[in-house]
């Protein structure tokens, strides 16, 4: 595995190499991050982490300084997971200029956007950059960066960039958290209460796909959940997955979206709300509940 810092060695690293996929990261990495690599070596192209740190992306007051930077670790489990190449870039070496052009995305006013100001235009930013700089086949992100990833896959499209993005599903600790970089900030006491996050939204999910249709009152009951028991919550919401926004008549699946604080650290997670097994077999249902079960089953999808 070769370790890459400039522009210049990298393309010429690249040009025996290609087609590769890339897997955009911010280092410190956990089983998460190692899943992504498994995921696009199992699809056969040599594999690219890029590990960067993107002042772009981090608002004033956020943890940007201390965002955990752990590069002799991340290269040692890079390697262990079969990685072909890392590109650890400096802030120089991203933004040489100090006017930097910015992707502004739609949506990024919404959801995380509307407590971090300019944090997607600045995670676009970079990895439209390093999309540029590593002209991958492939690319992959994870669900639990819900909005991040439907962006990404938005400015794919609307770029026509000849890129195939695949997602990876969240990896999770065994109580249910999501692994992040993030958890490194929360205190033993924290550390416990943090998969509340998780369940609450898990049992969210199952009552919608049971059939509530009250979204307010779910996003309520989360809400006061969490407040409850110490969190300073951001936003729960039940959005359509295809756009991210209030769910309409033309639905087709939901997703719950939330971010809340715990002390000084802020979580996110999400789950996409899949339908339950139909009670019986079709073949018993009369005419009325077939038709009331495949309605149900349109917004679910
Ligand atoms: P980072 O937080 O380091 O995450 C890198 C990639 O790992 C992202 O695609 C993210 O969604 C994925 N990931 C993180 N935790 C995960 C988990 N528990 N399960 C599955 N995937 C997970 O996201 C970023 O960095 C940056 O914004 C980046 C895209 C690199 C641009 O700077």
């Amino acid at each position: 595995m070769r370790l890459l810092h400039g522009v210049a060695e990298l393309r010429a690293a690249l040009a025996g190499l290609r087609p590769v996929a890339l897997v955009p990261t911010m280092g410190n990495l956990h089983d998460g991050h190692i899943a992504l690599v498994e995921q696009v070596r199992a699809g056969g192209h040599p594999s690219v982490a890029s590990i960067f740190v993107n002042p772009l992306q981090f608002g004033a007051g956020e943890d940007f300084q201390r965002y955990p930077r752990t590069l002799d670790a991340d290269c040692a489990r890079l390697e262990a997971a079969g990685c072909d190449l890392v590109f650890a870039p400096d802030v120089g070496a991203m933004y040489p200029e100090p006017q930097t052009f910015q992707v502004q995305p739609p949506l990024a006013d919404e959801l995380c956007g509307a407590f971090r100001p300019g944090h997607f235009a600045g995670v676009a930013t970079v990895v439209l950059k390093l999309f540029n700089l590593v002209q991958p086949a492939v690319a992959i992100f994870g669900k639990k960066d819900y909005q991040q990833l439907f962006l990404l896959k938005a400015m794919v499209r609307q770029f026509n960039l000849p890129i195939r993005i695949l997602e990876a599903e969240t990896a999770r600790a065994a109580d249910g958290l999501a692994l992040s970089s993030r958890n490194a900030y929360l205190a033993a006491a924290e550390r416990d209460e943090a998969p509340r996050l998780y369940r609450l939204l898990d049992a969210a999910a199952a009552r919608i796909a049971a059939g509530a249709r009250d979204f307010a009152a779910q996003e309520g009951a989360v809400t006061a959940e969490l407040a409850a028991h110490g969190w300073q919550v951001e936003y729960v919401l039940v959005r359509d997955r295809a756009t991210l926004q209030a769910p309409t008549e033309a639905t087709r699946g939901l997703v719950i979206l939330a971010a809340a604080r715990l002390g000084r650290t802020r979580l996110i997670d999400n789950i996409e709300v899949h339908p339950a097994p139909p009670p019986t077999s079709p073949g018993s249902l009369d005419q009325t509940r077939r038709r009331r079960a495949s309605a149900r089953d349109r917004v679910l999808r």
